[in-house]
C-alpha cells in the first residue's frame, strides 16, 4: 500500500527527554506580523512544517523578503506597505491558520488578491471569516457566497467594527483583528468563549497595543509595529502526543522540554491530571509566552467529563485525549465539541472509525464522543485521514497494541510535526 507505515509496539517503555518542534500558532503569527512591522524579525526555533511553510511561501509571494536558515526564520518587513499584490493565486495548502488570518491581513491591503487551498480546506467554514470582513467594508467573494475557496480580495479603506462572535474561533478573531490594525477607529471583537490568544500576545511583542476588558479584546487601527526577536515555545498540541504516550505505555517517562505553557492552551494538563496521571509540570519565569517543562509516567487513569469553556483550551488534543480514555477505568464524556467536525476532517467521525477498527469503545454524539475503558488495543489497518492529528493519534495507539497498526497516509503528520517518528525513536531504549 502506497504511503503505508507498520507500527509496533516498544519492547519496554518510552524513556527519556524531548524538545517537540516550536508552535504552530506562533509561527505562522510570528511571520505575518513580521511582514507588516518595520525592520527586521528574527523567529528562533521556527515550526519548519508544512503548515508554516505554506504561510512563508504566501507572503514571499506578497513580495516580502523572508530567508530560512536551520531553524532560524529571518522577515525583512517595512510596514503595511510591504505587500504588494501578488501576480500568483496563494495557495493556503491544508492551513486554516494561514487561510482565515492572511484573509483578515490582507483585507486592509488595496490590492486584488486570490486565495485556495488543498481538498481539506475547500471544504471547511469560511463565512464566519468574510462576513464580519465585509462589515469592515472589504470586497471578497468565494464560493457558496464567500463561504468556501477560492477565495478573492479587493481591500483597502477599512471601517473599525464591534462584533460578537458566533462561534469562539481565535482564527476568526485573529483575522478581526489584523484587519482592525488596519482600520479607521477602535475595533472590538466579544469571544463566546476565552480562545488562544496568541495573536493580542504578538501585537503586544510587536510594539502595538491591544486591550482585553472581560470578553472584549479592542484594537485601534493604524498602528505602526515594530520588528521583533520572538522564540517560539514548542507545541503543546505536539507535545500532546508524547504526554499521552508515557501515560498509557507501561514502564514510561518522559520529560517534554520548553513546551509553551500559555493557560488558553494547557486544557489537556488540567484533563490530565483530572484523570489523574502523574505528572509535573515545571514553569520557569519570563516575559511573553509562558514555557516550561512536563514530565509525565506511567499512570492509573480514571474516566473523566471534558466540555464548556475547557473545550477551546483543549480542542486540537481531542483526538489523543480520545485514545487516552481508552485506558482510563470507566466512562469518559467529550461535549461540546461540534467544533471537530470542521477541522482538517471531521474529527468526530475520523476519531471514531479508527479507534473502532483497533478495538476501542468508542461512540459519536452530536457534539463530541463517548469512550468507555479500560479496553486493550489491537493492531488493524487504519488511515490518517488525511489529516496530521488524525496519523499522530494512532501512531501513538500503535505503541499499546498487541500486533501491528498498518497506518496508511501516514505522510500528513508532517503538517505540524515532521520528524515526529525520529522522536519517538529517541524514546524507545
Ligand atoms: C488556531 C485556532 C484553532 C485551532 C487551530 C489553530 C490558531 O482553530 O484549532 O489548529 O492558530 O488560531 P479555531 O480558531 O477555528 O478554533
Amino acid at each position: 500500500m502506497e504511503n503505508q507505515l507498520k507500527l509496533s509496539k516498544p519492547e519496554h517503555g518510552l524513556n527519556g527527554e524531548l524538545q517537540v518542534p516550536g508552535d504552530k500558532s506562533i509561527s505562522h503569527r510570528a511571520v505575518m506580523f513580521g511582514s507588516v512591522a518595520e525592520g527586521k524579525t528574527t523567529i528562533r526555533n521556527f515550526l519548519m512544517g508544512e503548515d508554516c511553510l505554506s504561510t512563508i511561501s504566501c507572503f514571499r509571494k506578497l513580495g516580502v523578503k523572508i530567508d530560512i536558515n536551520a531553524d532560524e526564520v529571518t522577515v525583512e518587513g517595512n510596514g503595511w506597505d510591504s505587500l504588494s499584490e501578488p501576480s500568483e493565486v496563494l495557495d493556503t495548502g491544508n492551513s486554516g491558520t494561514t487561510t482565515r488570518l492572511m484573509m483578515g491581513l490582507l483585507s486592509g491591503r488595496p490590492f486584488h488578491s486570490v486565495m485556495l487551498g488543498d481538498e481539506s480546506i475547500a471544504k471547511r467554514p469560511m463565512k464566519r471569516v468574510t462576513d464580519p470582513l465585509k462589515l469592515f467594508g472589504t470586497a471578497i467573494d468565494g464560493r457558496d457566497e464567500a463561504n468556501f475557496t477560492p477565495l478573492s480580495i479587493r481591500g483597502g479603506n477599512l471601517k473599525a467594527i464591534r462584533y460578537k462572535l458566533p462561534v469562539a474561533s481565535a482564527q476568526v478573531k485573529s483575522a478581526i483583528l489584523l484587519a482592525g490594525l488596519q482600520a479607521d477607529g477602535v475595533t472590538e471583537v466579544v469571544e463566546p468563549q476565552r480562545t488562544r490568544d496568541h495573536t493580542e500576545k504578538m501585537i503586544v511583542e510587536f510594539g502595538g497595543e491591544v486591550e482585553r476588558v472581560e470578553d472584549t479584546i479592542k484594537v485601534r487601527g493604524g498602528q505602526v509595529l515594530r520588528g521583533a526577536k520572538v522564540y517560539v515555545p514548542g507545541d503543546i498540541s505536539s507535545a500532546a502526543f508524547f504526554m499521552t504516550a508515557a501515560a498509557i505505555v507501561p514502564n514510561s517517562s518522559i520529560t517534554l522540554k520548553n513546551v509553551g505553557l500559555n493557560e488558553t492552551r494547557t486544557g489537556i494538563v488540567e484533563v490530565m491530571k483530572k484523570m489523574g496521571a502523574r505528572m509535573e509540570v515545571t514553569e520557569r519565569p519570563g516575559s511573553g509566552e509562558r514555557i516550561g517543562d512536563i514530565m509525565v509516567e506511567t499512570s492509573e487513569l480514571q474516566g473523566t467529563e471534558i466540555g464548556g469553556d475547557l473545550i477551546p483550551a483543549l480542542i486540537d488534543e481531542i483526538p489523543v485525549i480520545a485514545l487516552l480514555a481508552t485506558q482510563a477505568e470507566g466512562t469518559t464524556i467529550i461535549k461540546d465539541a461540534e467544533e471537530l467536525k470542521v477541522k482538517e476532517t471531521n474529527r468526530i467521525d475520523a476519531v471514531v472509525q479508527e479507534l473502532k477498527k483497533l478495538g476501542a469503545d468508542i461512540e459519536a454524539t452530536d457534539d463530541g464522543m463517548i469512550i468507555k475503558g479500560k479496553k486493550s488495543l489491537q493492531g488493524a489497518e487504519v488511515h490518517s485521514w488525511g489529516d496530521h492529528r488524525i496519523g499522530m493519534t494512532l501512531a501513538v495507539a500503535s505503541l499499546i497494541t498487541e500486533s501491528p497498526v498498518y497506518l496508511e497516509n501516514a505522510d500528513a503528520i508532517k503538517i505540524s510535526y515532521p520528524n515526529f517518528f525520529e522522536d519517538l525513536g529517541k524514546l524507545v531504549e
